[in-house]
């Protein structure tokens, strides 16, 4: 099967320039200024960018949380994100306790396979971690699960010690694995959730008045300690304030390998949306919480100077109706979580480059390139090269829409967007070489999607 992509701007983390792209069994054989060559397909992206495909690489499909499940399964949340311009997603296998990491791995291979309609690999999120079974993180790294969450937070479903976390740091480190860190004080926004909950503060605000930044920020500090003295990396996810950014800077201008992430949702929603009335403020109950809106700008300075080195989307959806419903009377019972996998990209390309915050390379670069190498997918995916995997999104810089639950594909009957206008959309959407979106119609198959075998954590730099 041989696709041509003709006329097209393409633009990488490090380039921009217009070229055509030929494209055979799947992975991109060559690029040049003009290609004239016999082909099954031709794709005219004359006016569009060409840029690689998105890299989601934190997201939960159908994870069980609150006596509920995320209501995004890998077919569903795949092919949401497809529409978006998600290419790959790295969701996250948990290993409940008891089990050993390969069962829990063998339970989230059960719920992806046949479904998803992207590529896909697995994080594994670890609860149970004796002495015995640490050199199981050597061995799923071998099986290309090469990245752990550990939580600091949730005590009593998912929160490890401070010696299990260092302990996992050391093998991972030595064994070419990367720490993933929830970074917040559970123990004390525990406190914190019982003594609001006594004083009859039960409403959805309350969840973001429990959790404070400063919380996060010791998690944050702490966990990049744990590191340094295990001598290995870390990447804290969804970091959400400039409590917690403060010391990855001041780590990063150390010369740790300390890493991080953040998501739109901490980017463009703040501490208000709680305020909604209709118990509306559930939607956005979610971990770490919407803050203040003058960490804002600071997130974008750390998406700039390059403390933060990637926008993931934490896509964890629960429906409003029934699932946040299950906390109206008791906010530490409204599932954590909300849906973004289909928005990134639009989102980030409109808050970001439209808005003259971050170069049109730098957006390729968080959304695809840095999440490729930190997480041992580069050059594969992440980029635009002759050999990298055909997965190319045909990106209208110019188009405009309107972000909505009636017109989005994720399984959810919210949305955290609503009404948000944003210039940036997603056209024609290439898995492998293969077309799968394209005037706005899913022509995948869902179970195409192929299991990524990871490498080892790559600093992006
Ligand atoms: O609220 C969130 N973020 N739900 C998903 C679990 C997690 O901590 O990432
Ligand atoms: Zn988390
Ligand atoms: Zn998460």
């Amino acid at each position: 099967m041989r696709t041509v992509i003709k006329n097209g701007r393409i633009v990488t983390a490090v380039d921009d320039y217009n070229a055509d792209i030929l494209i055979e069994d799947g992975t991109i054989s060559m690029i040049a200024k003009k290609i004239e060559i016999e082909a099954d397909k031709v794709i005219d992206a004359s006016g569009k960018l060409v840029i690689p495909g998105g890299i989601d690489p934190h997201t939960h499909m159908e994870l069980p949380f609150g006596g509920t499940y995320a209501s995004d399964d890998f077919k569903t949340g795949t092919v949401a994100a497809a529409f978006g311009g998600t290419t790959t997603i790295i969701d996250f296998a948990v290993q409940y306790h008891g089990q050993s990491l390969n069962q829990a791995l063998d339970a989230w291979f059960a719920k992806a396979q046949g479904k998803t309609a992207i590529d896909y690999g697995f994080h594994m999120i670890c609860t149970d971690l004796p002495d015995q079974r640490l050199p199981e993180i050597k061995s799923l790294i071998d099986q290309g699960i090469s990245s752990f969450k550990l939580f600091m937070a949730y005590p009593g479903v998912f929160l490890v010690d401070d010696g299990t976390i260092f302990k996992a740091m050391s093998i991972a480190g030595e064994s070419g694995g990367l720490i993933c860190m929830h970074a917040e004080n559970g123990l004390v926004i525990d406190v914190l959730v019982k003594r609001a909950l006594a004083e009859g503060r039960t409403s959805p605000k309350y969840h973001a008045l429990t959790r404070p930044t400063k919380a996060e920020g010791e998690g944050t500090g702490r966990a990049i300690a744990l590191a340094e003295m295990a001598n290995s990396p870390v990447y804290i996810v969804h970091l959400s304030c400039y409590d917690a950014l403060r010391k990855v800077v001041e780590a990063r201008d150390a010369g740790l390998p300390a890493y991080a992430e953040t998501c739109p949702q901490y980017l463009f929603l703040d501490y208000t949306y709680y305020e909604r009335e209709n118990f509306e403020g559930a939607k956005y109950v979610m971990t770490p919480p919407l803050r203040d809106k003058e960490n804002q700008e600071k997130l974008w300075r750390g998406l700039q100077m390059n403390d933060l080195q990637v926008v993931s989307t934490d896509h964890c959806p629960f429906c409003f109706k029934e699932q946040k419903e299950l906390g109206r009377d008791d906010f530490s019972k409204i599932p954590n979580g909300g849906p973004g996998v289909e928005n990134r990209m639009s989102l980030i390309y409109n808050g970001g480059v439209v808005s003259g915050k971050i170069s049109i390379n730098r957006f390729v670069e968080i959304v695809s390139t840095s999440p490729a190498k930190i997480f041992g997918l580069f050059p594969k995916k992440g980029t635009i090269a002759v050999g990298s995997d055909a997965d190319i999104v045909i990106f209208d810089p110019n188009e405009e829409m309107t972000i909505s639950a009636t017109t989005h594909h994720m399984n959810v009957d919210y949305s955290c967007y609503e009404g948000f206008k944003v210039k940036g959309v997603t056209k024609t959407v290439l898995s492998r070489g293969k077309v799968i979106i394209e005037d706005g119609n899913y022509l995948g198959t869902p179970g195409d999607g192929q299991f990524l075998k990871r490498g080892h954590f790559n600093s992006p730099r």
